[in-house]
């Protein structure tokens, strides 16, 4: 039906190659893989998996029962022994895992056969806490290797984790740990962010006295404050570690067996226990991490992200420790002590491949290219960017100050449930666009559709992925009914990840934004990262989110909230300004009846944009939840801010 079209405005048509350089060196430089796996999909993954080390193999690649899968039938492996054991056995044991920086400044270089040591030693301490096979593990913890060490400890054991990310809540945490039933919590006295001392332990005492199924609480000494320990329920990580044994017999996992569930709110709604199994997701996370990010012995690379984010189970934890590269872990905030904090990190360590978030890119470009500038990026080869559609200026400014137009940059797409990357360029072969996640990595099959499931060749519609992947969630912990719900009732055996998205002339997929956020003016379905981007586009412009607001006429009318750059101030005639712009660069009908001024944006604390609350406050409504908002104060000053102006 042509109504529920996602009608397309931006058209961007700066295409960049990848240099000669990059693709001579590349995994992949040619399109031999995407042929491949088109052909025989099963086999193709099947290679995949035996880059692995499996104790068994599997009987069948695929089992697929819609909406469930099962991958690598009948094999049994272990994770933590693919990211340790055998690089160790391999001779690799004294290359470095981890360079660990934390925020007041230390550094830590970890080897693999150091971690190795560690991990087996917290299985131990684990398993004398009373923890078996199956049993769920929550871990509450700050960005510092020993969060990688109780993971790893938990696949070890085969003691599925569940990691909270620190700057969640005591009542977040509760929650999580009371949906899971965890019987442990793995937590620190606290963590550093910008400077200031986070209260995790305090918050983990709030938690769990209304957790009943906790019966340990480990606690990591971090800061060195002092911290209330409850006797007979809470231990000190290091006396635990230090009388523990350094070796730990790995349980032999089923490929079927939980890994981890991981709860994710998105934007709306009661989190959902996304829980991801073994061997499939193994194989996407370390077969992505490879080619996407051309990983080769002599690279450093750095996620960013936090491992209580999926980012950081997938491209932290297990994909670059699979693989056996040597990554930067950063505990802290990136304008610590200042808004270089980032690139001395990457001039320190030697970084090569660099992963980040549109979210950070804004604020990069907000902050000024002066900061980049001061330090020497010139080892960096590819960057790479997830969570959010890219608007195409923050790419081209990521392109010009931090690649140095000489790195090429991958837009990923993916989510907490597809476990790993599933649109993507693969740096060596794919020509990239500035704004677009590119094309399906190989052996992923995506579509654009519209609501009846007929497919959307050219223009706007809902992203689909039509057959099952490794990495696939397998349901929602213990919710099998909303998993089906949630993600397979728009069309039969079809996933739909909830993402509006368009595909241009050469098949490449834009992705527009979350279909709840969608805007519908005059009749026009029109994607929030479009606007967005036309807006971003303004040289004063730093960060933009636009919402749908009631309109007696129209259906609804667009409400902008902009930041800007530093050295930009807010008047009546930029308003205009903006308003106009919108309209040159992608039509009248996106011109906004409204801009606000904003010093922040509401964001999740994983960085995303929530526009729902925006929209609350377009609309003249009370505020909808908050709970996971980083800072709910920059809504309620918007809602005042806004209200001001309407009186
Ligand atoms: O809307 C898409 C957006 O983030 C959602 C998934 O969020 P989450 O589960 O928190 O995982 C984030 C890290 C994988 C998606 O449904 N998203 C993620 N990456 C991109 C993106 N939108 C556009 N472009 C991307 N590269």
């Amino acid at each position: 039906m042509a109504t529920d079209r996602i009608d397309t405005l931006l058209d961007e048509q700066r295409s960049f190659a990848p240099p000669a350089a990059f693709a001579r060196g590349a995994h992949v430089r040619d399109r031999a893989p995407y042929e491949r796996a088109a052909h025989d999909r099963e086999g193709y993954w099947a290679d995949w998996a035996r880059q692995l080390q499996w104790v068994r193999p599997w009987d069948r690649v695929l089992e697929w029962k819609p909406p469930h899968a099962k991958w690598f039938v009948g094999g049994k492996l272990n994770a933590s022994v693919n990211c340790l054991d055998r690089h160790v056995a391999a001779g690799r044991g004294d290359k470095t895992a981890i360079v660990w920086e934390g925020e007041p400044g230390e550094v830590r270089r970890i080897t693999y056969s150091e971690l190795h040591a560690d991990v087996s030693r917290f299985a131990n301490v684990l398993k004398g806490l009373g923890v078996a096979r199956g049993d769920r593990v929550a871990v509450y913890m700050p960005m510092v290797p020993e969060v990688v060490v109780a993971m790893l400890a938990c696949a070890r054991i085969g003691a599925p984790h569940t990691v909270v990310f620190g700057g969640f809540s005591a009542e977040s945490l509760r929650d999580r740990i009371n949906d899971a039933q965890a019987k442990v919590l793995v937590t620190a006295d606290g963590g550093y962010r910008r400077g200031t001392v986070v209260t995790l332990k305090q918050h983990a005492d709030d938690a769990v006295r209304d957790c009943p199924s906790i019966r340990h609480v480990v606690v990591l000494r971090r800061t060195g404050q002092p911290v209330p320990m409850q006797p007979g329920r809470d231990v000190w990580w290091h006396e635990r570690t230090s009388a523990a044994a350094p070796q730990c017999e790995p349980e032999v996992m089923d490929a079927e067996d939980p890994l981890f569930i991981l709860y994710t709110s998105g934007t709306t709604g009661k989190p959902k226990g996304i829980l991801h199994t073994t061997g499939g997701y193994l194989t996407h996370v370390f077969a992505t991490t490879k080619w996407v990010f051309d990983l080769t012995e002599n690279d450093v690379f750095w996620c960013t992200a936090d491992v209580g984010w999926v980012t950081g189970h997938s491209y932290i934890v297990y994909g670059p420790l699979a693989l056996g590269v040597t990554q930067v872990m950063y505990e802290g905030a990136p304008d610590h002590p200042a808004k270089d904090r980032f690139w001395g990190i990457c001039a320190r360590h030697g970084v090569t491949v660099f992963y980040t978030a549109p979210t950070a890119i804004r604020a990069f470009m907000k902050w000024g290219v002066e900061h980049p500038a001061r330090h020497d990026l010139s080892q960096l080869r590819l960057l790479g960017t997830v969570g959010e559609p890219i608007n195409p200026e923050a790419w081209m400014w990521y392109h010009q100050h931090i690649g140095k137009e000489r790195c090429p940059i991958v837009d990923t797409w993916w989510q907490t449930e597809t476990g790993g990357i599933m649109i993507t360029p693969l740096p060596g072969v794919v020509t990239t666009k500035p704004g677009s996640a590119t094309v399906p990595f190989p052996g992923i099959e995506a579509k654009l559709l519209d609501g009846e499931g007929g497919e959307v060749a050219t223009g706007g519609g809902y992203l689909a992925i039509t057959s099952p992947w490794p990495g696939m969630l397998r349901t929602i912990w213990g919710d099998d009914e909303r998993y089906r719900q949630q993600y397979w009732t728009k069309w039969p055996g079809v996933y739909f990840p909830g993402d509006g998205a368009k595909r241009d002339d050469n098949g490449y997929f834009w992705i527009l934004g979350r279909v709840d956020d969608v805007l519908n003016v005059a009749g026009h379905r029109i994607g929030t990262m479009e606007v967005e981007s036309a807006l971003v586009d303004h040289p004063a412009v730093a960060e933009a989110a636009v919402v749908g607001k009631a309109h007696d006429l129209k259906g609804q009318a667009i409400a902008a909230f902009v930041t800007l750059k530093e050295g930009h101030t807010t008047t009546d005639a930029l308003r205009e300004e903006l308003k106009g712009h919108v309209a040159k660069k992608i039509g009248a009908l996106a011109r906004p009846d409204d801009v606000l001024f904003a010093a922040d944006l509401p964001k999740t604390r994983s960085g995303k944009i929530m526009r729902r609350l925006l929209k609350d406050i377009a609309e003249g409504r009370a505020l909808g939840d908050t709970t996971t908002l980083a800072d709910p104060g920059v809504v309620s000053r918007l809602k005042d801010q806004y209200e001001e102006r309407e009186s």
